[in-house]
């Protein structure tokens, strides 16, 4: 039996992809590998969203070099394939700095995977396909396997945004949608294999057009009713989304449908409207402010979590307080932040002013403190209450499960290791840094019951 070796960086939707290229390749009979010296295939799946992002793929593909090398000293063989947004944005860069690369495929051709590797293996010397074909893939991917009682389902791919910092558009191209009755067959199956919970994926996920069976153009919010109505799927979520396609109609499914977890990442990047409109993002301030007053009306348990990039050209010390500002405004339970990267391509790449690394650097720090204070202050107000605990699997203590709280966060209980795959109540007793730890609350209810 042959090996197979997946490593993924970046976002969710790799993540998805990468389970994909195994469902694709274990039919063929390849078997996970713990590392890559067991592999006979290693494949990085890779993000091109930093710069920081695509020069580690850089380094870990010197390393794979000398392993194959190695490995061909010994009389055996093994192939590098990079897959993913590196792959699409800088195929032939890749294979002039790397030579020991066989196979490069950007991420709407890994449904041709098993056909690149069978001609890399017959020595036809370098396979790469970067072509735009999210249809061709989606058709041509195998069933879902499920791990476990939480899945990925990409439901959307790419973006027709153009926020001016960000290679998505270019890397995952434009925005698609998947059909509604190939994610509700998804979603049933998932469902079918034990799964609880399903986060719908999408670069723009809130921004989803897909094909209903009835002709018409179904939008996320009809989507999640429909897939409300699966029995045994008990939580949803869905990511990325962006304010502009944030609809009445999303708000009130977030109303409506207890199935729809009470966590949301709405990224607003910046809270200065010079900064915002440089940044392309059609939406001011006060425009994502309302809206998240409006989300917060129709589910008044609504915890909030966002993207901010710093130290986008031209940000000044003003525009950055207003972006400390409307943090302290919204308070968020938990949010990614970066230093801007200039990627090639990009409008913003190419500004006169950019924002010097030590200013950079600051700024970060002091938005990452303030967050992080939110998200502690967040975690310490869920001490003594009452939540319902998705158990996904073992803890490091013998006998512990851990589990995600409707909010993400994990959450560690003793004595409960033979609840793993189903949701329980639970009291959370301490909020520790990056988790929680609670008590089973054994009055049985029913599973159904609403989150918290
Ligand atoms: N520099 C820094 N951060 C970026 N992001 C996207 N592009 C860049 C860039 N060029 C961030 C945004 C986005 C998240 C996925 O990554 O905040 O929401
Ligand atoms: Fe990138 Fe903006 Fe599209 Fe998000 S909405 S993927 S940040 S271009």
């Amino acid at each position: 039996m042959k090996k197979l070796f997946i490593k993924t960086y970046g976002c969710q939707m790799n993540v998805y992809d990468s389970a994909r290229i195994a469902d694709l390749l274990m039919p063929l009979g390849y078997a996970a590998a713990d590392a890559p010296d067991d592999a006979d295939i290693v494949v990085l799946n890779t993000c091109h969203i930093r710069e920081k992002a695509a020069e580690k793929v850089y380094s870990e593909l010197g390393r794979l070099r000398r392993l194959k090398e190695q490995k061909a000293e010994q009389g055996s063989r093994m192939l590098i394939a990079v897959a993913g947004c590196v792959a699409q944005a800088e195929g032939d860069e890749i294979v002039r700095r790397q030579n020991a690369v066989d196979i490069v495929v950007g991420p709407q051709a890994l449904h041709r995977i098993p056909e690149m590797i069978a001609r890399a293996e017959r020595h036809e010397g370098r396979v790469l396909e970067t072509d735009f074909v999210p249809d061709e893939k989606f058709d041509s991917l195998p069933a879902v396997r499920a791990e476990g009682p939480a899945a990925f389902l990409t439901i959307q791919e790419g973006c027709d945004k153009f926020c001016t910092f960000c290679v998505v558009p270019y890397t995952r191209g434009a925005e698609f949608s998947r059909p509604v009755a190939q994610i509700e067959m998804e979603a049933q199956r998932l469902v079918e294999h034990g799964v609880r919970e399903i986060t719908l994926l999408g670069q723009n996920v809130n921004a989803y057009r897909g094909a209903g069976s009835d002709k018409s153009v179904w939008g996320l919010a009809r989507l999640l009713r429909a897939l409300a109505q699966i029995e045994g799927l008990k939580r949803l979520r869905y990511t990325t989304s962006h304010p502009c396609d944030m609809s009445d109609d999303l708000i009130d499914a977030h109303r409506d449908l207890q199935q729809l977890m009470p966590f949301l990442h709405l990224p607003v990047q910046s809270g200065s409207d010079r900064v915002l409109e440089a940044m392309n993002r059609h939406h001011t301030r006060d425009h994502y402010l309302r809206l998240v007053e409006k989300i917060r009306a129709a589910r008044n348990d609504i915890a909030l979590s966002s993207d901010f990039v710093v130290g986008f050209p031209g940000e000044t010390d003003e525009d950055f307080e207003e972006t400390m500002a409307l943090v302290r405004e919204v308070k968020y339970a938990q949010a990614f932040s970066f230093k801007y990267s200039a990627r090639p391509g990009t409008p913003a790449a190419a500004a006169r002013k950019q924002v010097p690394e030590n200013v950079k650097s600051e700024r970060l720090q002091a938005l990452q403190f303030l967050l992080g204070e939110q998200q502690v202050e967040f975690a310490k107000s869920c001490e003594g209450r009452s939540m319902q605990v998705l158990f996904e699997g073992r803890g490091r203590k013998s006998g512990q499960a851990v589990g995600r709280s409707p909010y993400l966060q994990p959450v560690h209980v003793d004595h409960a290791e033979d609840l793993i795959g189903g949701i329980h109540d639970v009291t959370i007793a301490r909020a520790l840094p990056n988790s929680l730890s609670g008590t089973l609350l054994r009055t049985a209810q029913p599973e159904a019951a609403a989150a918290n």
